[in-house]
């Protein structure tokens, strides 16, 4: 049986250019997701063997991933933003490796910024291979498509239309990208880094 989750709680300062109303409409649709995965994992476990609801299962399968990677990915977006915006430390273990690879953050970032400015709803994701000793980053459509099977997710950045429309409107997913990550605390993204 699997245990139900818990939306949390994030402790999210006055953000500069960011409105606290959309980030509040954004949580909401965090507690959602995590509401949605709950009702749909009870589902599939009240269908599960009734040979009548085979089709039913069969998309609520492929939904439930839809849904977590929804609930998980805003936790891991939300949390960026606790304690308050705070640089990347540079003598982080982050810091080190990312400017070993990418020559410096800066390229990085604008590496980071032109994936998110992609064409479409999703993700733009830093991900971290410790196999590779190397960072990917790579686009998420939706939320569960498209990922780095395996790879532990170091920052995460949602460029939906309901991160952006609220404060920036149609046109404004540039401008939104550059307020969300000037207000990052890079202290939680390190931290991931070295867990
Ligand atoms: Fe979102």
């Amino acid at each position: 049986m699997t245990k139900d989750y818990t939306a949390k709680e994030f402790n999210i300062p006055d953000l500069e250019g960011l409105s606290a109303d959309g980030v509040n409409a954004h949580i909401g649709l965090y507690n959602g997701y995590v509401a949605n995965f709950n009702a749909i994992s009870k589902l599939i476990e009240q269908y599960s063997g009734e040979e009548s609801k085979t089709h039913e299962l069969s998309e609520l399968l492929r939904r439930r991933s839809f849904e977590f990677g929804g609930m998980r990915l805003h936790e891991y977006y939300f949390s960026q933003l606790e304690g308050g915006a705070s640089g990347l430390a540079g003598d982080s273990a982050l810091a080190q490796a990312l400017t070993a690879q990418y020559g410096s953050i800066e390229s990085c970032m604008e590496l980071l910024k032109a994936t998110a400015n992609m064409r479409g709803p999703g993700w733009a994701i830093l991900y971290y291979d410790p196999q590779g000793g190397q960072f990917h980053i790579g686009f998420t459509g939706e939320q569960h498509q498209g990922h780095f099977v395996t790879l532990p997710i170091i920052f995460a950045l949602d460029v939906w239309e309901h991160a952006y429309m609220p404060d920036y409107g149609t046109a404004g997913k540039g401008g939104y990208i550059d307020a969300y990550l000037s207000n990052v605390n890079w202290s939680v993204v390190a931290g991931r880094f070295e867990r």
